[in-house]
């Protein structure tokens, strides 16, 4: 019986925990389950989170293993390996990471196929697309992360350059969660009024410095990584955020990685487009009117995709 609330963690890397904390201390899940291969590290960090009950209310965390999670909801795998040297090319990798996939998405696929999966390990595209392959799941209940969190980025670095908050910026980055991402201007609007060859808040129409916005947000993770090491405490608010989607039924649209069929003639692909998301996962896509330039770059970041998936060994 699936129990209302209930969220587990695969994974309890920098990811997996901050996804665990965001969940605890925004309280949007009522139990956390932690399952990682590394029972002690999935203990101490339920413990940890415990012991702040006190002052964030009644959300339980426990660690456990796959068979605990068959009650859950949601579940999120932050889970992969990281690259082992230097030399190690990013198909290496990929093909490491889809076979520990292999085995996680079968465990889930036993002890918990109802749940709704959330993929949040890189190529967060590629892993998606493999579970949706691997999983017997339909595919609108496995989601990626894919560019919700560049679209924060994004969101943060508008709203800065333009003094307004960032939730009254309406502006999404579609495509690969990676290099070839595509701003999606002709849709974005402040309150309303279109971005693009408009003076807002003062501020005349410049479009290198919006260029320059865009890049920024693209290369965040290389910056962060460059000065901390990894990426972890954005994506685990955007984790959370998805999560309250389907927990709620909200039927938010929210961009994020999935299954492409046909939307802007784009096939058997999974990468970000705007999502209706609730109980039941993926509802919907939205596909506004944009350009046929935007339309390319969309097309350019597919195929960036399947060449990716291509290398994949069976
Ligand atoms: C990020 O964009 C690395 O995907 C991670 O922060």
């Amino acid at each position: 019986m699936i129990q209302r609330r209930t969220v587990g963690i695969i994974g309890t890397g920098n990811v997996g925990v901050a996804a665990a904390y965001a969940l605890f201390n925004q309280r949007i899940a009522s139990e956390i389950i932690l399952v990682d291969q590394n029972k002690e590290k999935a203990e101490g960090e339920a413990m940890d989170l415990m012991h702040g009950q006190l002052l964030v209310g009644n959300v339980k965390v426990r660690s456990g293993s796959y068979e605990d999670l068959k009650h859950t909801q949601v579940i999120i795998i932050t889970a992969g390996v990281g690259q082992k040297s230097p030399d190690e090319s990013r198909l290496e990798l990929l093909n490491r990471n889809a076979s520990v996939f292999k085995d996680i998405i079968s465990k889930l696929d036993k002890h918990a196929p109802n749940a709704i999966l959330i993929i949040a390990t890189n190529p967060v595209d590629i892993l998606t697309y493999v579970s949706q392959k691997l999983s017997t799941r339909e595919p609108h209940r496995i989601i990626g992360t894919g560019t919700l969190l560049d679209t924060a980025r994004f969101r943060a670095l508008l709203g800065e350059y333009y003094g307004v908050d960032p939730r009254s910026v309406h502006a999404y980055i579609l495509g690969e969660h990676g290099d070839s991402e595509v701003p999606i201007w002709s849709q974005a609007n402040i309150g309303g009024k279109p971005i693009e060859h408009n003076t807002i808040m003062d501020k005349p129409y410049n479009r290198e410095a919006l260029d320059t916005l865009f890049q920024k947000a693209k290369n965040a993770a290389y910056e962060i990584i460059e000065r901390k090491g990894f990426t972890n405490t954005a994506i685990g608010v955007v984790i959370a955020r998805i999560v309250e989607g389907i927990l709620e039924d909200e039927k938010s649209v929210i961009p994020v990685s999935v299954y492409w069929d046909n939307e802007y003639g784009i096939t058997d692909v999974c990468m970000s487009l705007q999502s209706v998301i609730g109980l039941d996962g993926v509802k919907d896509r939205i596909t506004p009117d944009i350009t046929d330039e935007e339309i390319e770059g969309l097309s350019k970041s597919a195929n960036v995709l399947k060449e990716s998936l291509a290398g994949i060994k069976e």
